[in-house]
């Protein structure tokens, strides 16, 4: 089998493939056959691009607790290639996709496996920030144009600030910093207990919440309940260890599978209705993980999060329908929109320097110039940060008589930046 072919298929593998594509997949791979039986790697035809081929490397989770974000991720990204006829710059992009998994080391390999086997142009992609923090040096000494499409560790956008990776997703920091101040004073809720995914992600998604809620008068009640990372195993005694009857209430970071099988234990036992409130980074209770609980989520959970399923601009009807459609009714989530919007830089960028990415700082100047409606809003990079800038939406669960379980928006911090240090 040709490595054209190969990497097609894994690319589609990596995603939901409905039937249509299903079908299609014979012809194109045919037709990427033909091609490359021609000796004519990097031409597509008399009407294709003829410029050399752009290989983008996406490493992603396609196992373990993190697996439905990859999969979310790379259909967005797809979704926007073939939208734009996966050519910019009059050159064709391919994608190479290599497992992130969970752990730093199968992470390095997988960043290794498309720089070194496949010769990528560019990387893109990482979910989990220790894997993003862990790959960051290796790439930077590349000098490899990277964006980050999940991982929200806050160091990549301050002291381990590379020119050569850029984020399109959050910093750890933004989602929840806003929303200690909205608990202690817009909800009145003051004596709060938090809950997280004991690992980097977790530690400073709290952190940021607690900074801000007892700025603003509220008490964290400990102990924390802290759980392993990623917690494979039983989740009753951390259900157990929140503290129903000394709180007002918990704020969570938890995302993946961990979410889902730490919100239906919290059900089961009946912990969710003892608590006045549910708040968290809004990665607890996003799409993925309502879709894998329904109705055991938590009806009126409060969170902060830079996307909501229902938000009414123009760009997030277009897209939520289109991707529906696309994915055989597959909701979409925050993580699909990362997805999209990472690689409509990428095409952004490439248009902008007309292909020619030999110069890399030209091509991270046009990277860091990148500007566009996303279906989030506004979407910019901020140049102190490498960072998007973003609106952080609050929302709340609900059950939609149209959507199903989602997150309506009841109030929005526009402009939120990371601080950089
Ligand atoms: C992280 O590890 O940075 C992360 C993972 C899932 C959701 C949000 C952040």
């Amino acid at each position: 089998m040709s490595d054209e072919i190969e990497d097609y298929l894994n690319w589609k593998l990596a995603g939901r493939i409905d039937r249509r594509d299903f079908l299609k997949l014979g012809v194109s791979a045919a037709g990427i056959a033909l091609v490359a039986a021609c000796g004519g790697s990097n031409t597509v035809g008399p009407t294709g691009p003829t410029g050399p081929e752009f290989k983008l490397g996406v490493v992603l989770p396609y196992s373990g607790v993190y697996a439905e974000l990859g999969n979310s991720i790379t259909n967005g990204m797809r979704m926007y290639f073939d939208s734009v006829g996966n050519q910019a710059g009059n050159r064709k992009i391919t994608v190479v996709t290599a497992d992130e998994q969970v752990a730093l080391a199968d992470a390095v390999a997988a960043t290794k496996k498309v720089v070194e086997q496949d010769g990528v142009d560019m990387v893109a992609g990482y979910v989990s920030s220790p894997n993003a923090a862990g790959n960051r040096n290796y790439l930077d000494g590349l000098k490899m144009p990277t964006l980050i499409a999940n991982a929200g560790v806050n160091s990549l956008s301050r002291a381990a600030k590379s020119p050569f990776i850029y984020r399109t997703s959050f910093s750890n920091w933004q989602p929840s910093h806003p929303m200690g101040t909205y608990v202690a004073e817009k909800l009145g809720k003051k004596k709060i207990q938090l809950v997280y995914a004991k690992y980097g992600a977790g530690l400073e998604a709290v952190a940021a919440f607690k900074e801000t809620f007892t700025g603003s008068g509220g008490t964290i009640v400990g102990p924390d309940v802290a759980t392993p990372f990623p917690n494979n195993g039983d989740q009753t005694p951390f259900v157990q260890a929140i503290q129903t009857d000394k709180i007002d209430g918990i704020y969570c970071f938890m995302s993946g599978t961990d979410a889902v099988t730490f919100l239906k234990k919290a059900a089961e036992l009946g912990t969710l209705k003892k608590l006045g409130l549910v708040s968290g980074a809004g990665f607890f209770v996003e799409q993925d993980v309502l879709a894998a609980i329904t109705d055991a989520a938590p009806d009126g959970a409060i969170t902060g999060l830079h996307w909501a399923l229902p938000l009414a601009n123009k760009e997030n009807q277009d897209f939520v329908s289109k991707y529906s459609k696309k994915f055989s009714g597959r909701q979409a989530d925050v993580f699909a929109v990362q997805g999209f919007d990472t690689a409509r830089v990428i095409v952004e960028a490439l248009n902008a320097v007309k292909g020619n990415t030999t110069n890399k700082d030209a091509f991270m100047t046009a990277i860091a110039g990148v500007s566009f409606k996303s279906p989030r809003g506004d979407f910019k990079f901020d140049a102190t940060t490498n960072n998007v800038v973003q609106t952080i939406y609050v929302r709340k669960t609900v059950k939609d008589p149209k959507l199903g379980w989602t997150n309506q928006v009841i109030d929005q911090y526009p402009g939120v930046a990371d601080p950089g240090k």
